[in-house]
């Protein structure tokens, strides 16, 4: 099946604009192709955002845990909620979180959570792409139960081309030192991403080399933690020398300013991690920190964050953010995402430029990034096939939000 997309501006990899013809054949983009015309005049197409943290199955926690430290919110709010969680809640949250972010843009997640076979089906059934990392804990006995699980659910869906597993040990405070070695030797077996969250409060640095008298990345060094394929989650509160192992070894960081800041966890030091080679992308973290799903926005406060932060309106230019928003990614994933090229996943959002926030077209990366209103979204694209176009094209979206309420009051009701 093939489509031809005419007469829309298209974002190209050098960061210019061309209005160009793009031929998609299956999933892919092709150099041409006989197919379906479609005029997208007054368009503009740009690759679909990567999103490379997020717990899409929060959004049944938003709200719930507002102006509370860290610690506060992980135990006293979430963790008692994800007790109660069943698989079909899991289910629920998880679409809407998909939901929100497809009509954001973003056309590739990176999920960190549990009860992955529900998580799987929401990403399948919106059409989204993406990595189901089950999250990994031995905090309770059932860590061996649970690694041995992820590892059926990798294999289950290894040839799968849109929804594929991956490794989430959740953090160095919710996993033992020999769990985590365990998991990391575990994902050697697979070419698949592993993410965990790390450095994200300023207290965790402190609080391992107490308990362990090691350094948290010192000691996820010595298990081989800091593959290609690993993306970090947060890293805060790195420093240089640990920000220069892990770009000798190749990790992608995983920037997610919104949450670190709304949660008071400070401000990750992107400026030196780029200076250093580090690759950095983009994630929301959940719902429940963030408050939404969308990295438009994390683009434009990731900037300005850093900006304020050291004084200096130069740093994070246009291109360098809008490529962690998009290309940066496919470095730690088994996907070929992030950009139009051809022999890439047709995997794009068709915006509209009769738009207040892109007009004029004097800087359009600026456009993007500084003055972007999710509502010029109208068409969105995952392998060559249309998902979203005004509404959900896979989907009910409203049975969905009906759905989604119910299982918000069940949940509440057994807490
Ligand atoms: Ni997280």
């Amino acid at each position: 099946m093939s489509k031809v997309l005419k007469n829309a501006l298209v974002l190209k990899n050098d960061f210019s604009f061309e209005k160009r013809t793009l031929y998609i054949e299956n999933d892919r983009i092709i150099d041409f192709a006989m197919g379906e015309v479609e005029d997208l005049d007054g368009m503009l197409i740009m690759p679909g955002l990567v999103n490379t943290h997020t717990h899409a199955g929060m959004t049944l926690f938003r709200g719930v845990a507002e102006d509370v430290d860290l610690n506060d919110w992980l135990f006293k709010y979430i963790f008692p909620r994800e007790d109660k969680l069943t698989e079909k809640d899991v289910y629920i949250g998880s679409l809407v979180g998909f939901m929100e972010m497809v009509k954001h843009g973003i056309t590739t997640f990176v999920d960190m959570y549990f009860y992955e076979d529900a998580i799987y089906q929401a990403a399948k059934d919106i059409g989204i792409r993406g990595i189901v990392a089950r999250g990994l804990a031995d905090t309770d006995e059932k860590g061996e139960k649970k690694l041995r699980l992820a590892e059926e659910f990798i294999k289950k869906h290894r040839d799968d081309d849109l929804v594929k597993g991956g490794f989430g040990p959740h953090a160095l405070y919710t996993c033992s030192m020999d769990y985590f070695k365990e998991i990391i030797e575990t994902s050697k077996n697979y070419d698949l991403p592993v993410t965990f969250h790390l450095l994200e409060s300023p207290d965790e640095r402190a609080n391992f080399k107490r308990e362990n008298g090691i350094e948290s990345v010192e000691f996820l060094d010595s298990i081989g933690a800091f593959e290609k394929n690993t993306i970090i989650a947060h890293g805060t509160d790195l420093n240089d020398d640990e920000l220069r192992l892990i770009s000798k070894r190749g990790s992608t960081l995983s920037y997610n300013p919104i949450s670190n800041a709304k949660l008071g966890n400070g401000i990750a030091p992107i400026k030196a991690a780029i200076e250093l080679g580090v690759n950095v992308t983009l994630g929301t973290d959940s719902a429940a920190s963030n408050n939404s799903l969308n990295i438009f926005s994390e683009m434009k406060f990731g900037a300005l964050l850093q900006r304020a932060k050291f004084h200096d309106p130069k740093i994070l230019k246009l291109e360098e953010i809008i490529k962690m928003g998009t290309s940066n990614a496919k470095k730690s994933l088994p996907f070929d995402v992030g950009t139009l090229e051809s022999g890439m996943l047709a995997d794009l959002v068709v915006i509209d430029l009769n738009n207040f926030s892109m007009v004029p077209m004097e800087n359009m990366l600026a456009n993007i990034v500084y003055s972007f209103d999710a509502a010029s979204i109208k068409r969105v694209m995952v392998g060559g096939k249309w998902i979203y176009d005004g509404e959900f094209l896979t989907v009910d979206g409203k049975k969905v939000i009906e759905d989604f309420e119910k299982a918000y009051s069940e949940v509440n009701s057994r807490l």
